[in-house]
């Protein structure tokens, strides 16, 4: 089957994998590494849930090969809250009500610290633009837009927690 052993940083720990060429970055975490906390939604790259950074860009990790990350970082959900303590934007999702059966927002988040990363005071319509490849079933979009937006105003107002 010519598996292949690789080197990937996962969430700041330096894990060797063994993986088949064809093993998705997605199994290879939630399978093989356990952090199941991000979600197929689809396994089509069309909801979004799935979503990863992937040296240092959101990507949905059911479009990339396990063998393609080969020395490269990679920080999924679980990386967000730090001893314990949600991060900013975390705790903006939950105080927005952003969530309702949850499915979608492990790669809400991950996509929304991308926002965050590129637009440190996003408008509506940035937020709205760039959340447009990540679903929600649930339709609760208006108060993830202003999660994302209530979390540029907490990090702006105090430490930085979005890297
Ligand atoms: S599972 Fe990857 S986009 Fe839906
Ligand atoms: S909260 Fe249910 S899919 Fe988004």
């Amino acid at each position: 089957m010519n598996e292949r052993t690789i080197s990937i940083d996962v969430n700041g720990e330096q894990r060797r994998v063994t993986v088949e060429p064809r093993t998705l970055l997605v199994h290879l975490l939630r399978e093989q590494l356990g952090l199941t906390g991000t979600h197929i939604g689809c396994d089509t790259s069309q909801c979004g849930a799935c979503t990863v950074e992937l040296d240092g860009s959101a990507v949905k990790s059911c479009t990339v090969l396990a063998v393609q990350c080969e020395g490269a970082r990679v920080r999924t959900v679980e990386s967000l809250a730090k001893d314990g303590a949600l991060s900013a934007l975390q705790q903006a999702f939950m105080d927005n009500h952003a969530l309702q059966c949850g499915f979608c927002t492990p790669g809400m988040l991950m996509s929304s610290q991308e926002i965050l990363r590129r637009h440190p005071e996003p408008t509506e319509a940035q937020v709205r633009e760039l959340l447009d490849g990540n679903i929600c079933r649930c339709t609760g979009y208006q108060n993830i837009v202003k999660a994302v937006q209530d979390a540029a105003s907490r990090i702006a107002g105090a430490p930085r927690t979005v890297e």
